[in-house]
């Protein structure tokens, strides 16, 4: 098994050290192939990856990702949305889930879903023209795109056994009305119960009631948002992670980005992350990784957090506590 990292900028070099400290603590047989890629690269040499870097993404099995900056700069192409497109990692799985004790704006832990986000297509199709008077981007819909994500979804609801939402807004963008009836008939078809709900009232209902929800599938800038915003129903953006996930590859990073306001100060939440290494271990089938959760309640309950939850723990500190938890229990 061949695992690439990439820390990135910012706070990616703060969460990831974090949670190789915790990957390291199972004492598996994994070479790590460490990849520079990013802004801070770009600034030393004008390229933030290389098509040797891809090369050597592809040689591997699967990428652990902090985040990474966008350059300031209109010709820059998001090294991101560039690995997603090459690995062809089509579905965005990120998991919506409060850590006990620790409750987000609304108050409540009554809730467990997972926003399964196009990760290909839609208004991320990179077909655009930029202009001084006008400016457009073009929005990407496919069958074949809808009914892989959607597939996906289905497949994912079947093994918690309870539904699925389709969220979309072809109300106004006629395009994603293809979205919504393919995923509609694959539903049928994989014997799924589903309702669709408009974007804009899905993150009403989101906040208002997230009980509701078992498997979310949406388009690509949707599932954006979307996850954002949840962040805030778990307490902190620096909790939820995320798994790209293709027919060879998988892609692992948190749902959070490089936080250039709190990057160098050490006070970064690692959680994502590290949970990013138990989706990673499960994708593996090891099903040691459950010990993570485990671990997390541990240092909760101990109060070692970082600032985001009202914690003064260090990014280092929560790591180093969360593996040590793994050491001495696994
Ligand atoms: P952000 O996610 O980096 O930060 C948003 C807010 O959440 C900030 O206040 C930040 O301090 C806080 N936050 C985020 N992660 C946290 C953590 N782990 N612990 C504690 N607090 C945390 O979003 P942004 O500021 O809009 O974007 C900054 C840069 O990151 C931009 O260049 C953006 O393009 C990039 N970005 C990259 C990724 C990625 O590489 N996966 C994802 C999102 C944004
Ligand atoms: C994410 C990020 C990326 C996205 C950006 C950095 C390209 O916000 O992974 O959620 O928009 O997909
Ligand atoms: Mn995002």
């Amino acid at each position: 098994m061949k695992l690439a990292v990439i820390e990135g900028d910012g706070i990616g070099r703060e969460v990831i050290p974090a949670a190789l400290e915790v990957l390291d603590a199972f004492g598996l047989e994994l070479e790590k192939v460490p990849l520079e890629l990013g802004y801070l690269r770009w600034e030393r040499t004008g390229t933030a990856m290389s098509e040797e870097d891809i090369e050597t993404i592809k040689k591997c099995d699967a990428v652990l990702f902090g985040a990474i900056s966008t350059v300031p700069d209109p010709g820059y192409k998001s090294i991101l949305l560039s690995i997603r497109k090459e690995l062809d990692l089509y579905a965005n799985v990120r998991p919506v889930k409060p850590l006990p004790g620790i409750v987000g704006v609304t108050g409540r832990n009554d809730f467990d879903f997972i926003i399964v986000r196009e990760n290909t297509e839609g208004l991320y199709s990179g077909i655009e023209e930029i202009g001084t008077e006008i400016s457009w981007t073009k929005r990407v819909v496919t069958r074949k795109g809808s009914e892989r994500i959607a597939e996906y979804a289905c497949q994912l609801a079947k093994k918690r056994s309870k539904k699925l939402t389709i969220v979309h807004k072809s109300n106004v963008l006629k395009s994603d009305k293809l979205f919504l009836d393919v995923c509609r008939q694959t539903a049928g078809a994989c014997g799924v119960e589903y309702n669709d709900m408009l974007v804009d009232s899905m993150a009403y209902n989101l906040m208002m009631h997230p009980e509701k929800y078992d498997v979310v599938v949406t388009t690509n800038i949707f599932g954006d948002i979307l996850s954002d915003m949840c962040a805030a129903l778990v307490g902190s953006l620096g909790l939820v992670p995320s798994a790209n996930i293709g027919k060879k590859y998988a892609f692992f990073e948190p749902v959070h980005g490089s936080a250039p306001d709190i990057a160098g100060k050490g006070i970064s939440n690692p959680l994502a992350a590290i949970i990013c290494v138990k989706m990673l271990l499960d994708w593996m089938g090891k099903p040691e990784a459950r010990i993570i959760d485990d671990a997390i309640a541990d240092v909760i309950q101990k109060k070692i957090i970082t600032p985001d939850l009202g914690g003064k723990a260090s990014t280092a500190e929560l790591g180093h506590a969360v593996a040590k938890y793994i050491i001495q229990n696994l």
